[in-house]
């Protein structure tokens, strides 16, 4: 069965789109497109139909890694069941998507934080490079998380 995957962060300009992007790539290269569906949201709608932030243009344009058509939307409440995983880049967005759930729907598996991911990193949220300019970190962050959400995902669908 096919899974999809929505990473969510603020703007849906720095992070979230980058990590969009960098799994979708590592999916290919997995080539697992045809199984694994991935997207990205913001809680916050000033972006909302903007590409992504130059700062994250320019990581991906370094590694090669294609963002065409990529705009940035809403997160709404529907996708808590259009997706198998719903992956907050900080922890902020973490209780803004729950806001808009269930409480139920907001304690599933399905929904947590990327840096769960890495937890060897010893940092709660991935930090916000709008702010402090740092795309290259979130980069490594994201190239690593993406890595280790591919083998969560693989191991779950030979489950499934
Ligand atoms: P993101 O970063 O959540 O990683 O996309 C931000 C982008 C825009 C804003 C804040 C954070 N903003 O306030 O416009």
């Amino acid at each position: 069965m096919k899974k999809r995957i929505l990473f969510v962060c603020l703007g849906n300009i720095c992070r979230s789109p980058m990590a969009e992007a960098v799994m979708r790539h590592q999916v290919k290269l997995a080539q697992l497109s045809e199984q694994i569906e991935v997207d990205s949201a913001g809680t916050g709608d000033w972006h909302v139909g903007h590409p992504p932030h130059e700062g994250t243009r320019s990581q991906l344009d370094e590694h090669q890694i294609s963002y065409e058509g990529m705009q940035a939307r809403l997160v709404l409440s529907s996708d808590f069941d259009a997706f198998d995983y719903i992956v907050c880049m900080d922890t902020n967005n973490l209780r803004d998507v729950r806001s808009l759930l269930s409480e139920e729907q907001g304690g599933h598996q399905k929904l947590f934080t990327f840096m769960e991911l890495l937890p060897d990193q010893g940092i709660a949220d991935v930090p916000d490079p709008y702010y402090d300019g740092n795309f290259t970190f979130v980069y490594e962050l994201v190239e690593n998380g993406c890595k280790e959400l591919l083998k969560r995902v693989q191991a779950d669908m030979s489950l499934s």
